[in-house]
């Protein structure tokens, strides 16, 4: 028997206009002995099919669990969601049965994490780790898994895939199994990916090719990608749209070149000062000051102030919303929003 909720639903064949994933109003908390550790307090993002949106913040923002919370591989408890929806596809999937999240996740949205030596099974050649993927979801038989693993070794261009494709993730080097991770995410060809800190424990030049064939591999598979991040520099050329987080909240949104140009936050204003610059060579660098709030007691109202150079005594209070960013002539400015009383200063002073 069909239910309402089933009949307002697009059909299967219907192409999907909305964005792939909108997530709304999500909270996030962990159940400790010391306490109740809010580590996501209303978070809303979404992004598109072709879209990369850069998730910044600093280390504890709530970056990671966000995203596990998506991926729906959160323990629960010590986690649970009081409250929120993570729309893929028009559809909560926070309700849907485990087996149609089983279905979605690694299928239909893939995550790539930091530490691939420890995703990565030691003990199998990483070309059977791929082919496995074939084998579990397509029913491919080993002959057949074994060309999709070197096919896809040699889109993620591992130099040699055919020779290599019996080595073990040990025999690679750091940037090689990031590629080998990338090519696990694109094996089901997935809609979405989510890459959480996929080039931290690189080294500079190969984080850039891998953030490049990422974003080449993004943009022919028309996927939508998530990039989390607590290095703006990283993200900067491949990034459509950036949302900043702290203490669990999206504190400002916008197209990546407005925020660089024009932040309307001042925590963001402070995450664009502490990046080393070229041309102040042996200048101190600048830092936010104080420490990323405890969860277990974040500061009333807006939970920056016991950091913010701009802090009023309202800042102490209330929670400012994340309000639309306009012009000066009252226009709305695409994509844009800020949660601070004092946007349109910081936007004018910096
Ligand atoms: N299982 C857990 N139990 C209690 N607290 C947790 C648990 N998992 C995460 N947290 C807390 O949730 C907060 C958000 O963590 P999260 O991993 O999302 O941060 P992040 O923004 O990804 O930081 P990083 O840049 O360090 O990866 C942190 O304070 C963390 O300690
Ligand atoms: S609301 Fe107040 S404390 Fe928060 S960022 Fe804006 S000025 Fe700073
Ligand atoms: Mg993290």
């Amino acid at each position: 028997m069909s239910t309402v909720a089933d009949q307002t639903r697009p059909a299967r064949e219907e192409p999907w206009t909305g964005p792939l994933l909108d997530v709304r109003n999500l909270h996030v908390e962990f159940r400790t002995r010391d306490g109740v550790v809010r580590a996501v307090n209303g978070v809303n993002y979404s992004v598109a099919a072709g879209e990369t949106l850069a998730v910044l913040g600093e280390s504890g923002s709530g970056k990671s669990v966000t995203a596990q919370a998506i991926m729906g591989i959160l323990d629960m408890p010590p986690a649970a969601i009081p409250e929120g929806e993570i729309l893929y596809r028009g559809r909560d999937m926070l309700k849907m049965s485990k087996e149609e999240r089983r279905k979605i996740r690694g299928q239909k949205i893939a995550m790539i994490f930091q530490d691939a030596l420890s995703s990565l099974n030691p003990v199998l050649p990483v070309g059977f780790q791929l082919g496995e993927m074939y084998r579990a979801h397509r029913g491919s038989n080993r002959k057949e898994a074994k060309a999709k693993a070197i096919e896809l070794m040699d889109r993620v261009r591992i130099p040699a895939a055919r020779e290599r494709v019996g080595d073990y993730p040990h025999q690679f080097s750091g940037g090689m199994r990031q590629r080998i991770m990338i090519a696990m995410a694109l094996a089901l060809e997935p809609d979405l990916i989510i890459a959480d800190e996929p080039t931290t424990a690189l080294d500079v030049t190969v984080q850039a090719q891998v953030m490049d064939l990422l974003a080449e591999l993004q943009a022919e598979y028309h996927m939508g990608l998530i990039l989390i991040t607590h290095d703006l520099g990283v993200v900067a050329d491949v990034a459509d749209k950036i949302a900043v987080m702290y203490a669990g909240r999206i504190v400002e949104t916008a197209p990546v070149h407005d925020l660089y140009a024009r932040p309307a936050h001042p925590y963001t204003r402070g995450l664009l000062d502490s990046i080393p610059r070229l041309d102040q060579k042996g200048q101190e660098l600048y830092a936010i000051k104080g420490l990323p709030p405890n969860l277990l007691r974040i500061p009333p109202g807006c939970a920056f102030n016991p950091r913010c150079p701009r802090a009023q005594e309202i800042c102490r209070h209330e929670v400012p919303p994340l309000a639309q960013v306009t012009e000066d002539d009252g226009t709305p400015v695409a994509g844009r929003g800020s949660a601070c009383f004092f946007w349109k200063e910081t936007l004018h002073d910096g």
